[in-house]
């Protein structure tokens, strides 16, 4: 097949090939920028109409013109994310970036910059990295990652129960994942909301990306520093003392990591899980009788939803073929998990279920394959159970052909899904477990040290999350108090004007 002229990397230009008939704008108007408008509205008619036009490799760019390879096909995406001999996660491999065609201030910089974590590394390296994020990672016992799970749905839950409704993507989805993965990194509690903001920020690839990436950056290495001094139960700890020997820059780097790909992913996957609970039909009578469990439901997302859509990237270590495109060097491949999960070369009918079918590309493949699946599917499941159990009658408060969805180069965000149901009163308070409580039962070395004092920028003094943090009262808790116009040590709960 001929190449596309469009194609990434330097090279002579070609003559263009057949264009669609049905679609000849996208070719008229030049190869799609993955940042722009087009992406942006409908990121999944964007894909079939690259596919339509270039099959399962698409000629696409970035940021305005920086050109890369996006693949559509399911073959192809395993395929790549298998050979990290011919595709490299180093980005350092990118002629963009020999050439200095990457500015210090691109917005690609905070997911595509090469930084010294198993992301970007490849062979022995890779394996060093990532066997000290695993084997940390796998100290964790899923019944403690589920009691964390529990205690916050149960928080949570209680801040907006008594108000018969509420806006479930920011009041649960989003804040959920932050604030179990706080736990397990050994953060405070206090850090939750904000990191929530700023990591989403990070990924959007907007002009404040590079701000909110120092602030999360400069939260984990106070981070570090604590924990080098006073070590605890927890995943900083554990990759401090690692055998893997990680050196401090790259605990912070791996940190962040786990942050920004395990929050924004599960987050997603909390939201679209829950919109098809609530919204599709077939769900609803099968978890009602018994014939599909939420683990199937969430699986079924993972095809037709994955929370990454994209993941980026793959660089060639040399000049190859695939899919029918001539890849050149230096060329940058983007995974498209999405469109790879729709590919009609393995889904000829799209409507068919895939309930309980892990196959998907949801979590790539290769070396590379999310080592946090089971976390993010367990915070998953866990919090919607929960939720259904202390709402059992949570319905969607609009119709709905009204929610919306925005895109990013990587992501696909639900905007927002408001829910109604009777108002209740909320559960007493679930005191705050320590931390040995949620974890296998081992030795420890020392004792669990107090609550770290948040971070000077996270907290007014006295009104802000650091100064509850002392008493041991949540924040939410407080906050909720402070709305009855309680005062903290008073019984915590009461009617509102019409609950039952
Ligand atoms: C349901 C939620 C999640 C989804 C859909 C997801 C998806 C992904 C994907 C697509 C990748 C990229 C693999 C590649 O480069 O080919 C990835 C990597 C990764 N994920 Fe997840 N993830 C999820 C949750 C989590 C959680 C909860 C954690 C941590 C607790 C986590 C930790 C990681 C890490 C450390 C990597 C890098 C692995 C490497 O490069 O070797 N993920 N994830």
């Amino acid at each position: 097949m001929t190449p596309h002229p469009d194609g990434p990397g330097p090279g002579p230009a070609e003559p263009p090939p057949a264009r669609c008939p049905v679609h000849p704008a996208l070719s008229d108007s030049g190869p799609v920028d993955l940042l722009g408008p087009e992406n942006e509205k409908d990121p999944m008619g964007l894909y079939e109409r690259l596919r339509v036009e270039h099959g399962p490799v698409a000629p696409i760019v970035l940021d305005g013109g920086i050109p890369a390879w996006l693949l559509l096909g399911y073959r192809e995406n395993l395929e790549v994310s298998r050979t990290p001999s011919r595709f490299s996660r180093d980005s350092r491999h990118w002629h963009a970036w020999k050439d200095g065609g990457i500015g210090a201030d691109s917005p690609l910089l905070p997911v595509v910059g090469w930084q010294p974590m198993c992301t970007f590394a490849d062979g022995d390296e890779h394996e060093r990295l990532r066997a000290a994020l695993t084997e940390s990672m796998g100290r964790f016992d899923r019944r403690g990652i589920r009691r964390h799970v529990t205690r916050f749905t149960h928080q949570l839950v209680n801040d907006f129960c008594a108000d018969g409704g509420a806006e479930m993507v920011t009041a649960f989805a989003e804040q959920l994942p932050m604030l179990v993965l706080t736990q397990l990194l050994g953060m405070p509690d206090e850090y939750g909301p904000r990191l929530v903001e700023a990591t989403r920020d990070l990924m959007k690839g907007t002009e404040t990306a590079l701000r909110s990436d120092a602030y999360v950056t400069g939260a984990l290495k106070g981070l570090v520093d604590r924990k080098r001094a006073d070590p605890g139960e927890d995943l900083a700890s554990w990759l401090l003392a690692h055998p893997s020997g990680l050196t401090e820059e790259e605990v912070v780097q791996h940190l962040r990591l786990v942050l920004l790909t395990g929050n924004e992913t599960t987050t997603n996957l909390m939201a679209n899980t829950l919109r098809m609970v609530l919204t599709d039909p077939r769900f609803r009578a099968s978890l009602a009788g018994g014939q599909m469990t939420l683990p199937d439901a969430i699986e079924h997302v993972l095809w037709n939803e994955p929370p990454l859509t994209v993941v980026p990237g793959r660089w060639a270590t040399g000049d190859t073929e695939l899919g029918g495109q001539r890849i050149k060097a230096g060329d940058m491949l983007l995974l498209g998990l999405a469109a790879g999960n729709v590919d009609p070369a393995i889904r000829p009918d799209i409507g068919a279920p895939m309930y309980g079918n892990r196959s998907h590309l949801a979590f790539s493949g290769g070396p590379h394959e999310c080592p946090g699946q089971d976390i993010g599917r367990a915070i998953t499941d866990t919090a919607i159970d929960t939720l259904l159990l202390r709402l059992p009658d949570l319905r969607l408060a609009v119709e709905e052909s009204e929610l919306s969805w925005l895109s990013s180069w990587i992501s696909r965000h639900l905007v927002a899904l408001p829910v109604e149901f009777m108002p209740r009163r909320p559960e007493p308070d679930i005191v705050d477990e320590p931390a040995a409580s949620v974890l296998p039962s081992r030795p420890r070395a020392r004792p669990t040290p107090e609550r770290e004092p948040a971070p000077a920028p996270l907290a007014p003094a006295a009104e802000g999350p650091g100064a509850m943090a002392s008493g041991h009262v949540p924040w939410w808790t407080a906050l909720w108090r402070r709305l009855l116009g309680r005062p903290s040590g008073s019984a915590p709960y009461g009617r509102r004007p019409g609950a039952p």
